[in-house]
Order: structure tokens, then sequence, then C-alpha cells
């Protein structure tokens, strides 16, 4: 599949040079900058990080890795690039999951990683600013003394970066309570292709002076400029934390359960994430998180763990055990069982219950990931569709297909229906596409929810827009970066 789509779009853009390096070495220190080109400093497979993505299935044969540390930096080498017409790929902590962060052919791979330093932390006002290479822990930790916390919650926070997050508009564990960062992030710093510094890095709550450019960077993929820094919102930390995963003997009884949590909970609900029985089987086979009793599992179908976040904690436990209550005394229960978290190593473990089905998956076997946005009443006949359909293909469990699961932000609408396979082979492919993309169709969703396009959906975006709206978006793209250097093949065709 990678193979068919590298050939299907040639590069039409200059490869690196060794003259190209020499006028870097003019920018940049010899440690920043990581090629193969003679003479050599790096192997070819010092640069696979840089190269393949994180699960697997895109590769590209970039020559050259630039790590510049400063913003003029970047304005000096994409300046550079784009007079020379060399393509740019900025890549952050490299987990991106729909092939956008790793170039397809040889394009040049301009990584963050260098940049890492925070800038200002307002503690009155909870602002932060950071350059676009901090990892996303990092920044957590920066804000936790200041009894702040990031506004974004993701499993790759040990390597995602900010400025990735914001190039996506990753979602994650926390869009629930502190919505998407097209909210929360106040400002960004963002060197365009001529190597122009686009100063948008307020820190104001409030600036209604015209057209928003800033959002146009949220979730632009790299494919208009490089951020290079952040300004973004941070919450108070809860003053207290709590959560419970809930056994359901049946799908169905996931939105009356929503409902229910919605009402008893309100204003300290921070979570709702679902997992389905097989996500939760491949967590805990590949040893994510706490596992719950087997009496406790007997008979789920799914789970939902809940998590609240508030002021006191007399109060928020009262609440929590208020619900668990109404729950389990019902004349039809929704739950099977809950089981509360006692501590913050079992607060933790639930967690990393949820959040290790990435994981998980990706050591059972290679994944079929689709990120969709849809009504959440459909999510059980999604999964159990795209079973069915691979199981009338011939290609579920002895051939090729392992596994169909569905897990995510079922507060925000989005499933993540995963495909495990043992190889990425194009009759699974076949099978797959445009099958999910119709239905997310005629369900009116989204194709991409939180992961963005990349290079894997380029041809999925006429399934959740328009043609008038993909025509503006080309438009857009011709302002920001006439001559396409940027992340070429990624978000547009
Ligand atoms: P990369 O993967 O390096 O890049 C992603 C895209 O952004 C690429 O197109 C790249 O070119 C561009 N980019 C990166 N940095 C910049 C920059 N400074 N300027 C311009 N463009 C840039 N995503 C979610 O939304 N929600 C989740 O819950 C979630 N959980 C995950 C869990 C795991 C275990 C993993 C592996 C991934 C998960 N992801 C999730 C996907 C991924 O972590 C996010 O998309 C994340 O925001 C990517 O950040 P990154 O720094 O790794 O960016
Ligand atoms: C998640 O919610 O766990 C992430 O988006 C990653 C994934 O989809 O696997
Ligand atoms: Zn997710």
């Amino acid at each position: 599949w990678t193979t068919r789509l590298a050939s299907s779009t040639p590069p039409k853009f200059n490869s690196v040079t060794k003259e190209d390096i020499a006028h870097f070495s003019k920018i940049l220190p010899p440690t920043s900058i990581l090629t193969t080109l003679e003479p050599a400093s790096a192997s070819p497979s010092e640069l696979e990080i840089f190269n393949n993505d994180w699960i697997g299935r895109f590769k590209g044969q970039s020559t050259t890795v630039l790590k510049p540390k400063t913003t003029e930096q970047v304005s000096q080498i994409l300046k550079w690039c784009n007079e020379r017409y060399i393509a740019v790929v900025p890549q952050g902590g490299n987990t991106g999951l729909v092939g956008g962060s790793v170039p397809l052919h040889d394009e040049l791979v301009l990584s963050l990683a260098n940049m890492n330093k925070v800038r200002s932390f307002d503690p009155v006002a909870g602002i932060l600013v950071a350059d676009a290479g901090c990892i996303l822990q990092s920044l957590t930790d920066y804000v936790a003394p200041h009894n702040h916390i990031m506004p974004v919650d993701l499993g790759a926070k040990g390597s995602c970066q900010i400025g990735g997050n914001v190039s996506t508009n990753a979602g994650g564990l926390r869009l629930l309570r502190y919505g998407s960062l097209h909210g929360t992030v106040l400002g960004v710093e963002v060197v365009l292709p001529d190597g122009t510094i686009l100063d948008q890095l307020t820190t104001l709550r409030k600036d209604n002076t015209g057209y928003d450019l800033k959002q146009l960077f949220i979730g632009a993929e790299g494919t208009l400029g490089v951020v290079t820094a952040v300004s973004i919102l941070t919450p108070p930390a809860p003053q207290a934390s709590n959560n419970v995963i809930l056994a359901l003997p049946s799908f169905n009884n996931v939105q009356p359960l929503f409902r229910q949590v919605k009402h008893h909970l309100s204003e300290i609900l921070s979570a709702f994430e679902f997992i389905d029985r097989t996500a939760y089987d491949l967590a805990v086979k590949h040893g994510q998180g706490r596992a719950l009793e087997s009496d406790e599992v007997e008979g789920a179908e799914c789970f939902v763990l809940v998590e609240t976040s508030g002021g006191r904690r007399e109060h928020d436990e009262e609440k929590l055990s208020d619900l668990l209550e109404d729950l389990l005394s019902a004349e039809q229960p929704l739950i099977n069982t809950g089981v509360l978290a006692q501590n913050p190593a079992q607060f933790s473990s639930l967690w990393a219950l949820r959040e290790g089905v990435t994981e998980a998956v990706s050591k059972e076997g290679k994944a079929y990931k689709y990120d969709i946005s849809i009504p959440l009443a459909s999510f059980q006949e999604v999964v159990d569709g795209t079973r069915e359909r691979l199981r009338q293909k011939g290609l579920l469990h002895d051939k090729a297909v392992k596994h169909v699961l569905g897990y995510g932000h079922v507060g925000d609408g989005n499933l993540h229906l995963n495909i495990v396979a043992d190889a990425f082979l194009p009759e699974i492919q076949d099978a797959l596409e445009p099958y999910i993309y119709e239905v997310v169709q005629s369900l009116r969703g989204s194709v991409s929810a939180e992961h963005g396009i990349g290079a894997m959906k380029t041809h999925a975006l006429p399934y959740s827009k328009d043609k008038a709206s993909i025509d503006l978006m080309y438009k857009i793209k011709k302002v920001f970066d006439p001559k396409g250097i940027m992340n070429p093949g990624k978000v547009l065709e």
C-alpha cells in the first residue's frame, strides 16, 4: 500500500544536495544537521526514526534532518528551501497516526526537537508560552507546581510535542472538559515557507481584530508553515480527581448511561471514555493497566471509564458513590459492576488500561486505524458492520485480520475503529475503503475526528467536505505556500 502511494505521487521537488548542506552549515551547528549525504554525519539507520511513522505504515527516504534551535534559524532554512524548491516535512514527536509526520519521498525533515524551552508562564492568568518542540508531558510537569494542568492530554504525552498537538488539533482525553485547541490556544508563532515570521503569539483572551489567522494553523498538519511557538491557556488543576471503570452487559446501555452520568456528576464529570470487550482484552493481554477480576468482567460487552475532576474530594466521592449506588440498585441495571479507584496508583492504572489500547493494538499486529466522528448510537453497528464485511470477504480471523475493535471518546462522539491484521494487505485495504468512508458519509460524520488527514486520508476528504470547501482549502494553501513545499501529499492531494 505504501508503495502504491509513493508511486502515484512522483516527486517533483529538488533533492537536498551537498551544496544545500554547505548552506545549512552556515545556519546551524554540525550537531543539528543529520545527513547521509557525503561527508555523512549520520547513517541511514540513524535516520530511520525520522523516516518511519509510528504505525509502521509510511516510510520515507529523507537524506537529511535539520534540528534548528531558534525561530530565526527556521526562517533561514525555509527561505532557502523555498528558493531551492526543496520540500519540507515539519516533524514533532512523530507520534501522528495518519502518516503526516514522515516524508513520502526524500523531503527534508525539519525536526522541532531542539526548540524545547518554555518562554513564559503567567500563574495568574494560567497562560503558558512555549517553544513548539516542548514535549507535552514536560509542559504538564512545568505547570504542575503552579497548580495548573495542560488542557490537552493523550496517550502519546511522553513523546508528542505541543507544536505537533496544535498542528494536528489533537483531541485526546480532556476535550470533553476543556474543549478543543481551537479554544485554548491563544496564539502561535509560525514561520511561513518564504521565511516570514508570523508573530501571532498573543496572550490575550479576547482579540477580535479581524480574521483569526492562528486558527488556520491549528490542524494544518505542517502544510502552511512551521509552528515555532504556542501560547496556550492552562486550566487550574482540579483539587480532586477520581475515576471508575464500569462494565456494561450491552453496548445499548452506553447512551442511557452517558445521560445518567452527566445528570449525576454534572460539573465534575471530566471524561467518559469507551472500550469494547476486544479492546479491553487486548489491553490486558499486552499488560496495559490494571486487569479487573474475572467476576467483574464476566458478561461484559464493553466498558466505560468515567473520570471526575472537582474542587472537594469528599463532595466528589459522595457524588460518584451515589451514582454507583443508583446504577447498581436500578431494576434493570445499566452496568454489571463498577470498580472505583481507591488510591492514586489505581487511578493511574485504570487510565493506563484505556490509554494503553493503542500500544496493545500495535503489539498485536498491523493496525488499520479509522478515527471517525459519528453519532454515538451508531458506534456499535459500525464496528459490527465492519467485522461482518471482513467475515463475508473471507478475511477474518484465520485469514489475515485478527481483530476488529472499537474504543474512543464517547463523550465527544469520536469512535476509534481499529482493524488489526498480520500485515498491511491490498485485499484488506480494498475491503475497508471506501466502505468505511461511505458509512461515515451516510451518517454525516467526519472521516477524521482528531488524528488529521496526513497522507492516509487525502483521498477521503470529499466524504466529509463538499467541493466548495475543498476548493477553498486549495486556495488557502496557495496563499501561504505558493510553491507547495510544505509537507506535500498531506491533507490535500
Ligand atoms: P508529529 O507526529 O510529529 O506530526 C503530526 C503532524 O503535525 C505532521 O503533519 C507534522 O508535519 C505536523 N507538525 C508537527 N509539528 C509541527 C510544527 N511544529 N509545525 C508545523 N507542523 C508540525 N491524537 C489525538 O488527537 N488524541 C489522542 O488521544 C491520541 N492518542 C495517541 C496515543 C498514542 C499512543 C499515539 C502513538 C498517538 C496518539 N495520538 C492521539 C496521535 C498523536 O499523538 C497526535 O496527533 C499528536 O498531536 C502528534 O504530535 P507529534 O508532536 O507527535 O506530531
Ligand atoms: C486514543 O484515543 O487512544 C488515541 O486517539 C489513539 C488511537 O486512536 O489509538
Ligand atoms: Zn483518541
